[in-house]
């Protein structure tokens, strides 16, 4: 056939965002890959909610089998998020030789590895740009651009929807509620957004970017996460006063060859450049050996910021498939379970 044909499973955010993209850069598509992409169907919960798929004719169901059996689909891009029934259907997908992207933070920080196996052993590709920092490049910055270097410090914002109710709290005096509220109906926070409040979203994100900044295996349990769910107006007046402003700020580096993570909310100097990072952007700081100190910026969540990273996958995947080299762009880590720099 001379097209891609594409399942996917959620129409979210994400995945809605993902469809509008398809439709309106299919030219460009057609350009960068050679063949048109099509999206043939779509997983749902809810089959009688009303949806805007433009003029796309797409077959949306409630079994996952008609995406994940149908030998039709070459690619499936999960964008429904949870971690158990996600990775049962990745999993299905892989042992039926579909290649997978996805935007699921909580599963590639918990499974990553494992899925990662399972796809090489199936020749297939698993890419995940999007689940960390949204439409930022960042896997792709580490992976590729940087690859050569020996990092020693990744840090910044990778949470969305904190940096949301931060801003908000903070320039125009909303309450938290009121914040993750508004965070909410922009799509920017998860299904259930204690994750992002509590910190843990921007752990699975650091997790993700440490394995692939320093060739090593990271485990949850190490990272120490705190939220931002106890912080006040006041707070947030009383660092002004002094020239602060709070960030919630992601951390990984190396101490006494150990690799240390954390998450917590952190007063900033208002002239630090990641205090200027406002709203659902994200901005994180990789600290090179080699290339000194790089910044990567932009919007942190969102539907069609994130649709551009599941894309930049999906044509990699077709890329990957002319060439027939599916299964292969892995980064290995070289180190069992961290806390060796490549040094020792
Ligand atoms: P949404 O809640 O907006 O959408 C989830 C979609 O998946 C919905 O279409 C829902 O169906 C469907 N779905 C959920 N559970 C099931 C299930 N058990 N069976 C069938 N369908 C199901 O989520 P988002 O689009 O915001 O997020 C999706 C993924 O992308 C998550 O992993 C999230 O962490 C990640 N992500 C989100 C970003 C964002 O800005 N929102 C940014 C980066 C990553 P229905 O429509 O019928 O309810
Ligand atoms: N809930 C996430 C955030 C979505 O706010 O950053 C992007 O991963």
């Amino acid at each position: 056939k001379n097209y891609v044909s594409i399942g996917l499973l959620g129409l979210g955010t994400v995945g809605s965002g993902v469809v509008q993209l398809i439709q309106q850069h299919q030219e460009d598509l057609v350009h960068q890959v050679g063949c048109e992409v099509r999206v043939k169907s779509i997983l749902v919960r809810d089959i009688h909610k009303n949806r805007d798929l433009g003029n796309h004719q797409v077959h949306l169901t409630t079994d996952a089998n008609e995406v994940l059996q149908d030998p039709e689909i070459d690619v499936v891009i999960e964008v429904m998020g949870g971690i158990e029934e996600s990775r049962a259907y990745i999993t299905q997908a892989l042992k039926a030789k579909k290649h997978v992207v996805t935007a699921n933070k909580d599963l590639i920080a918990l499974y990553g590895p494992e899925l990662q196996d399972l796809a090489v052993e199936n020749e297939c590709d698993l890419f995940y740009e999007a689940s960390v920092a949204g439409g930022i490049p960042i896997l792709r910055g580490l992976a590729d651009g940087l690859v050569s270097d020996r990092i020693q410090k990744i840090m910044g914002i990778v949470n969305g929807t904190t940096n949301y109710i931060l801003t908000k709290m903070d320039e125009d005096g909303l309450s938290y509620e009121a914040a993750l509220k508004e965070a909410q109906e922009l799509g920017f926070a998860e299904a259930d957004p204690t994750a992002d409040v509590e910190g843990l979203d921007a752990a699975r994100k650091m997790a993700i970017l440490a394995r692939l900044a320093f060739f090593t295996n990271v485990d949850l349990e190490d990272v120490e996460v705190s939220g931002i769910s106890n912080v006040s107006v006041s707070d947030l007046n009383y660092g002004k006063q002094l020239g602060y402003t709070m960030k919630l700020i992601g951390h990984a580096h190396i101490e006494d060859q150990q690799l240390e993570i954390s998450v917590q909310p952190t007063f900033l100097s208002r002239n630090h450049p990641l205090a200027a990072v406002k709203d659902e952007y994200n901005a994180i700081y990789v600290n090179g050996k080699a290339v000194g100190e790089t910044m990567f910026y932009g919007p942190g969540a969102g539907s069609l910021p994130t649709a551009t990273a599941v894309m930049a996958d999906v044509i990699s995947v077709i890329k990957n498939m002319k060439l027939q080299v599916n299964g292969t762009s892995v980064v290995k880590p070289r180190f069992e379970r961290v806390l060796k720099t490549p040094e020792q």
